[in-house]
């Protein structure tokens, strides 16, 4: 237990009311600055990419009004009504396509107040869909990868996390659509990629160890002993939590190269029957030996490896992240209408020990989403540095204002939920998306006084380009973008 539990937790803002208003709304006192929106000039001859999500912010000089921005972009999908016109031809959609996937590194600085867009930088920098990258682990070279050793680009990359090291790391998520119509092989995709946004020459990684599903982020903490711990949500529906131990320990002083712990370890699975972590390893799970040949083709196929093994069947893991008041982990299970689940909820894992690395552990359901609880669908989570959730949620656009289940939530809305406390699992609505669209990448600055948000898929239920559901953030078109939010009290 943590905190005074007889004490309310003070909410650091007014909350507001659900809205369906077309604009990022907040609480009074607070105001945001559109940092870049999709198709801004970055600097170096770039521009910035479509449907942003994951943001990670990089100090400069430990810094909280001036670092990198690291930005995923994840998917075009009903996007593609704004993305070039109807009559492009196939190749030249796919080259659109592919440039507007991936990720992008800015600079970014406050000046006066307000936060912008650094263009004069030698850190500009897109990572998109044709970029090459290295593959690095088990897989690298396997037979199941067709024996390659890098492989063209990444794409779907939706949430992911920052390493110990300063690097972000970048999770691939719902790469089949795209590689199949693209006509790549799907098992380059589906990997948690790594990219040091300090080096604007440096090749990503794709870390095969750390297996190969529809990953959503990738939480990194440190067990008592000093092994790297990472743990990892699949998001669609049944599949599972993992989480990867590397075999060495990390060192500080050995910096960058502490990449490499990446490369060798032990990805596990979890069991919530029983409480315990199965490792997906050919000599420590012997049964797998009955269905793969080799390890690197049983991190090819995670999935299938974990079921094999009996792992627990969840509703859609989403993001996960690890208190850094008690070292428990939060994992977000979104939604999964198959089994009539239509609201989610959010697991807290604490692991035998207090110990990340421990193969036996126990879970709670920390909070239940619904109309009572005012929340819908969590999907990413954020902690400050007081311990407490910051919990962005995604009611997928098409369900989103309409009669059914999800009506009284109306625009997707962003909350704060305390984890102790007297009003513990108190769900407080800090801001509203604009129309169709879902609040992703939340990461505050160190002092805490900004919050990044990347505004995604504004509009996108919009049939007729010329009438968009929604022209946030410019009036125009809909632009989805990184804003700063401002107000918090340091
Ligand atoms: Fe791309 Fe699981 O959200
Ligand atoms: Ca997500
Ligand atoms: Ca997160
Ligand atoms: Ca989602």
């Amino acid at each position: 237990v943590v905190g005074n539990n007889n004490k309310m937790v003070r909410v650091p803002f007014q909350p507001i009311d659900p809205t369906d208003k077309d604009d990022l709304v907040l609480p009074k006192g607070f105001s945001y600055d559109v940092i870049a929106a999709w198709g801004d000039d970055i600097g170096n001859g770039e521009t910035f990419g479509f449907n942003c999500d994951l943001t990670v912010y990089f100090p400069i000089n430990g810094s909280s009004s001036h670092g990198l921005l690291w930005v995923n972009h994840e998917y075009i999908g009903d996007g593609a009504l704004f993305l070039y016109p109807e009559n492009t031809p196939e190749a030249e959609k796919y080259r659109i396509e592919q440039y507007n996937l991936g990720g992008s590194v800015i600079e970014i600085r406050k000046v006066n107040g307000k936060w912008q867009l650094v263009k004069d930088t030698p850190y500009a920098r897109r990572i998109t869909a044709n970029t090459m990258i290295d593959l690095t682990g088990p897989a690298k070279g396997a037979a199941a990868v067709q024996s390659v050793s890098e492989v063209k680009g990444t794409f779907a990359n939706c949430s992911g996390g920052r390493t110990l090291w300063n690097t972000v790391l970048t999770c691939e998520e719902n790469f089949q659509y795209d590689a199949k119509r693209w006509g790549r092989n799907e098992t380059h995709y589906g990997w948690v990629v790594e990219v040091d946004p300090f080096h604007p020459k440096s090749k990503p990684k794709k870390h095969t160890a750390l297996g190969r599903f529809s990953h959503e982020n990738a939480a990194m903490t440190l067990s008592k002993d000093g092994h790297l711990v990472v743990y990892m949500g699949d998001d669609a529906s049944d599949e599972h939590f993992y989480k990867y131990i590397s075999d060495g320990k990390y060192v500080k002083e050995n910096k960058h190269d502490n990449s490499r712990l990446l490369e060798k370890g032990t990805l596990y699975v979890a069991d919530l029957s029983r409480g315990r972590w199965i490792p997906l390893d050919l000599e420590q799970s012997p049964a797998l030996k009955e269905k793969f040949s080799d390890q690197g083709e049983v991190l090819v196929h995670s999935r299938e490896a974990a079921k094999h093994l009996g792992a627990t069947p969840l509703d859609r893991p989403e993001d996960v992240e690890v208190s850094p008041v008690d070292g428990s982990a939060y994992l977000a299970l979104t939604n999964n209408t198959k089994h009539g689940n239509y609201y989610g909820q959010i697991l807290r894992f604490i692991e035998e020990g207090d110990d990340a690395a421990a193969t036996a552990f126990t879970f709670e359901v920390f909070a239940v989403g619904g109309p009572q609880s005012g929340f819908a669908c969590p999907d990413n989570l954020h902690f400050d540095k007081e311990g407490h959730l910051w919990v962005f949620c995604d009611i997928s656009s098409s369900k989103q204002n309409k009669e059914g289940a999800y009506e009284s939530f109306k625009n997707n809305g962003a909350f704060f939920i305390p984890t102790y406390g007297k009003n513990k699992g108190m769900a407080y609505q800090f801001a509203s998306g604009p129309v169709h669209s879902e609040m992703t990448g939340p990461w505050f600055t160190p002092d805490e006084e900004t919050l990044f948000i990347a505004v995604q898929h504004p509009g996108e239920e919009s049939v007729d380009r010329h009438h968009p559901t929604s022209r946030w953030p410019r009036g125009e078109k809909p632009q989805a973008s990184v804003v700063a939010v401002r107000g918090f009290k340091g």
